[in-house]
C-alpha cells in the first residue's frame, strides 16, 4: 500500500512542470498574438522577430528550469563549447522528445535560447497552440523524401536571412528517433547504408540528407559554423548492459536521467563539402564519428570509459538567475489572469480557438 502509494507520488513528478508548462501556453500565446498584430503596423519584420526572440526565450527559460533545476540533471559537456551566439545548423542524433531540450541547453550558454528553430517532422504542425507557434518562430516542417517541399523550405529561410534573423537552426538528420528497441527501422537502415556502400551504423541510423544540404546550401553564406551535436543520456542500459529506449520528456521530468552527455564538434563552414554528393559522404562521415563515441558510451571494453565521451568533460550548471524570474513572470501573469472571471473565460477560449485557428492557419502554411 505504501509502496504503491510512494511509486505513484513518484510517477506524478511530472505533472507539475507539464502543468506550468502547457498552462502558461495560452498567456504566452495571448502576448505573443498581441505583438504580432502591433508589428503589422511598423515596416519590416526585423523589430517583429527581435521580439519573438525574446519572447521565446522567456518560455524556454521556463521550461530550463524544469529540465534543468527541478530534475537536478547533470549537464556533462565534451570537445567544442563555442561562448558567443553564431548563425549555425545543430545536427544531432534523435533519440527522444528530450533531444529539442538538450538543444536549449546548449543555446542558452551561448545567449542564443531565442533563436532556436527546428526542422520538424510535419505531423508535429498539428500540436495544439505549439505547432502554428512553431511555425511563426521559424520552425520549418518537413516532409519525408519524395514529398520533401524543397522550395517552401528555401522560401522560409530566404525570408528568414532577409530580415537578419540569428539562426539555430536544428535538424535531426537520422529523420527519426532512434529506439532499440525498434529493430526493424534499425535493420531497415542498416539495410539501406549497406546498399549504398556506406559503412553500416549500430547507435545511429543512417542519416539523410535533404533538410541538411537544402539548408546548408541555401545559407552557407549567412552560417557561420555547423554543430555536430552527439547526445547519450545516462542510465539507458538493461541489467545484460544492452541499450535501452532514451527517456520521454516525462520520464526526464521524474528524474529518471540523472545525467546527460553531449559533445559538440564545431564545424567552420569553409570545411563543409558543398555539392550534394560530397555533402552526403560528409554527413555520413560525421554519423560514423557519433557512432563510434556512442559504441564507446554503451559498448567499451573497459568497463572504466564506459558512461562517458571520450576527451575533456566539463560540468556545466546553469545558474537559477537564467531561468527563474521566467518562470516567476510566465507563472505570475497567468495566476493573475485566472483570478478574474473574465480573465478565465479568454483563457478557455485561447485554448479552443487558438488549437483550431492555429491547424488551420497552419494547414494553409500561413
Ligand atoms: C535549484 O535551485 C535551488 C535553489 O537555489 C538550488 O539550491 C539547487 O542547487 C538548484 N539545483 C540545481 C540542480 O541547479
Amino acid at each position: 500500500m505504501l509502496l504503491s502509494l510512494v511509486l505513484h507520488t513518484y510517477s506524478m513528478r511530472y505533472v507539475l512542470p507539464a502543468a506550468v508548462m502547457l498552462g502558461t501556453a495560452p498567456t504566452y500565446i495571448l502576448a505573443w498574438l498581441g505583438w504580432r498584430l502591433f508589428s503589422f503596423f511598423l515596416p519590416g519584420t526585423r523589430l517583429y522577430r527581435e521580439v519573438d526572440d525574446r519572447f521565446y526565450t522567456i518560455y524556454q527559460s521556463m521550461v530550463l528550469f524544469f529540465f534543468e533545476n527541478y530534475t537536478g540533471v547533470q549537464v556533462k559537456l565534451y570537445g567544442d563549447l563555442p561562448k558567443h551566439k553564431e548563425n549555425i545548423i545543430y545536427l544531432s542524433n534523435h533519440q527522444c522528445t528530450v533531444d529539442w531540450i538538450i538543444a536549449d541547453i546548449l543555446a542558452v550558454r551561448q545567449n542564443a535560447l531565442g533563436h532556436v528553430r527546428y526542422v520538424l517532422k510535419n505531423g508535429l504542425k498539428w500540436l495544439p497552440l505549439y505547432g502554428w507557434y512553431f511555425s511563426q518562430h521559424g520552425g520549418i516542417y518537413v516532409k519525408r523524401s519524395s514529398r520533401f517541399n524543397e522550395m517552401e523550405m528555401r522560401n522560409k529561410l530566404e525570408n528568414q536571412m532577409d530580415s537578419d534573423t540569428p539562426m539555430y537552426l536544428v535538424i535531426f538528420p537520422e529523420g527519426t528517433r532512434y529506439n532499440p528497441e525498434l529493430t526493424k527501422v534499425i535493420s531497415a537502415s542498416q539495410i539501406y547504408a549497406a546498399e549504398q556502400g556506406l559503412p553500416v551504423l549500430k547507435h545511429v541510423l543512417t542519416p539523410r540528407i535533404k533538410a541538411t544540404y537544402v539548408a546548408f546550401d541555401c545559407m552557407k553564406n549567412y552560417l557561420d559554423a555547423i554543430y555536430d551535436v552527439t547526445v547519450a543520456y545516462e542510465g539507458t542500459v538493461d541489467q545484460m548492459g544492452k541499450r535501452k529506449e532514451a527517456p520521454s520528456m516525462a520520464e526526464f521530468l521524474c528524474k529518471e536521467c540523472p545525467k546527460v552527455h553531449i559533445h559538440v564538434d564545431r564545424i567552420d563552414k569553409k570545411d563543409v563539402p558543398e555539392d550534394l554528393s560530397s555533402m552526403r559522404r560528409w554527413l555520413h562521415d560525421r554519423f560514423e564519428i557519433k557512432d563510434k563515441l556512442m559504441r564507446e558510451f554503451y559498448d567499451s571494453s573497459d568497463p572504466q570509459n564506459r558512461n562517458k565521451f571520450p576527451g575533456k568533460c566539463v560540468d556545466s550548471k546553469l545558474s537559477l538567475k537564467k531561468t527563474l524570474p521566467s518562470l516567476l513572470f510566465l507563472g505570475g501573469l497567468t495566476a493573475s489572469m485566472l483570478m478574474t472571471e473574465a480573465g478565465r473565460k479568454l483563457y478557455v477560449k485561447t485554448w479552443i480557438y487558438g488549437t483550431v485557428i492555429g491547424c488551420l492557419l497552419v494547414s494553409f502554411k500561413v
